[in-house]
Parts: structure tokens; C-alpha cells; sequence
């Protein structure tokens, strides 16, 4: 697994701070709520979430010791979270039915499927519990990953899973949830200048990638812009 930089994550003009709005919104949290946010990375989104649960609890899981690293210098001593490394595969470290909310920004296309999540997710919630995802969705980067094979043809990259809106469905469905809302929602994405792209190439998307390499890709984007699709999910458990 290719380390993350949290510091230089956080210094980066990130669409995800969109996407975790719109995530956040999704889920209308109550003041005493307890929030389980899945891949929460540095915990930007997970922060913003924080200012609506006064006297609720936050739940960090990331997989990543430097992204949670960041995260825990974010909150310090504040005794309303709770920050766990873990694998999202795997079942959560969280009592069953014990968290009133589920969210996940950029984090699940990571998986090679979603199956194991979606039950995860749905043991972890109280009955009546909301969840919001985002995640990339079947076409993310198309035009990006297309221009790969003219830097090398062997290059190597992660191999994400961009998942479909029927399949999703279905498997929420199998999960057990209810209320189930999923869409494909194309965001392309300018950075402001070849200097920035670079950086941001570097930092979230071909992380094992060599400085040449990486030159090659931000001169091919003519236009410095990402073709995000995102997949969101919305659903309850009964
Ligand atoms: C692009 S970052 C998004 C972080 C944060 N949610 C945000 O929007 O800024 C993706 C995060 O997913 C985490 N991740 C990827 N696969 C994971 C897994 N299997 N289990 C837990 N976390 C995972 C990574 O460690 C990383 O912190």
C-alpha cells in the first residue's frame, strides 16, 4: 500500500470538500448523533460534520497511520471523537447496531467491491440509521486513465473500482437497506495551473508514480482538468 501524505493532502485545492458537503447534507445529523465516518483520510469532511453533533460522538476509520496521523492532530483532545485504523473490508470496530449515521467521501472506489461494505455499514447502524457515500462511479477518469498507455504501456496504477449505479442497487438491496438512492454525477474538475496539477497527480491519484511520469501526465492534460464521475449513495436501514 503506497503511503498517503497527509500534510500535502490538506494543502491541496480538493473537490472532495464538495463532495463532502453535498454527503454531509445528505444526512440531516441531529446535535446528540453518533457519525461513523468510513475512510475519513485527514478528516476534513469528518470536522465539518463534527460542528453539527454538539453532543453527539465522531467516529474516524481509515486504514491509512499518516492520514489518520493528520486526523488526530485535527482533533486533538476532543473527547466527542474517536479515531480507529481499519480496513473498510473488513468488519467495523464498532458495536452492532450502535451509529446513527454513515458517511464516506472519496474513499470507496479503493475496494476492490462493495459487497462486504454495504453489510458492514448496515451491522454498524442503529435501526432507522442514514447512509451517504461518494465515491468515484463507473467512468471516473476516463479520459485521464485513457491517456495512461502514452506515457508507458506497462505503467503500473491502482486498480479502483468504479462501481455502477444497478449494481450498487442491488447490493444495498442484498445488504438489507431501504430508502436506497444511487446516481452518477459527472464533476469535472480544473486545477489552476500545470504546477498545482502536478502536485495534486502526485499526492491522490498516481501516488507510485516517478516525477518524470508524473511531468508527462500534467503536459497530456491540456485542458488541467480531472473528468470526476461520482457515484453517491443514499439509503436507510429499516
Ligand atoms: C482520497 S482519500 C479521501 C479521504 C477523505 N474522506 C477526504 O475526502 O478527504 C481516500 C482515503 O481512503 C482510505 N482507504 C482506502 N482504502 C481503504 C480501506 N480498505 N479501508 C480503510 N480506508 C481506506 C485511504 O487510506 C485514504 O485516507
Amino acid at each position: 500500500m503506497t503511503v498517503w501524505d497527509g500534510a500535502a493532502y490538506d494543502a491541496l485545492p480538493l473537490p472532495h470538500e464538495q463532495w463532502g458537503i453535498r454527503t454531509i447534507a445528505a444526512l440531516n445529523l441531529q446535535p446528540n448523533e453518533t457519525l461513523l465516518d468510513a475512510g475519513c483520510g485527514t478528516g476534513r469532511d469528518a470536522q465539518l460534520a463534527l460542528e453539527q453533533l454538539t453532543y453527539g460522538a465522531l467516529i474516524c476509520v481509515d486504514q491509512s497511520s499518516t492520514m489518520l496521523d493528520q486526523c488526530q492532530s485535527r482533533f486533538g483532545q476532543d473527547a466527542r471523537v474517536r479515531i480507529l485504523e481499519g480496513d473498510l473490508d473488513k468488519a467495523l470496530s464498532v458495536e452492532a447496531a450502535s451509529v446513527d449515521a454513515i458517511m464516506s467521501v472519496a474513499a470507496l472506489h479503493w475496494l476492490a467491491d462493495h459487497n462486504n461494505v454495504w453489510r458492514h455499514f448496515y451491522a454498524a447502524l442503529k435501526p432507522g440509521g442514514r447512509l451517504a457515500t461518494d465515491c468515484g462511479g463507473f467512468g471516473n477518469l476516463g479520459k485521464t486513465l485513457a491517456l495512461v498507455p502514452q506515457i508507458d504501456p506497462n505503467i503500473k496504477f491502482p486498480d479502483w473500482y468504479y462501481a455502477n449505479v444497478s449494481n450498487t442497487e442491488q447490493l444495498l438491496k442484498d445488504a438489507g437497506f431501504v430508502d436506497i438512492q444511487v446516481s452518477l454525477r459527472p464533476h469535472p474538475t480544473p486545477l489552476p495551473d500545470k504546477e498545482t496539477l502536478a502536485t495534486y497527480l502526485r499526492t491522490l491519484v498516481f501516488r507510485e508514480w516517478n516525477t518524470d511520469q508524473i511531468a508527462k501526465m500534467s503536459d497530456l492534460l491540456t485542458d488541467n482538468t480531472l473528468d470526476y464521475v461520482r457515484l453517491e449513495v443514499r439509503a436507510n436501514k429499516a
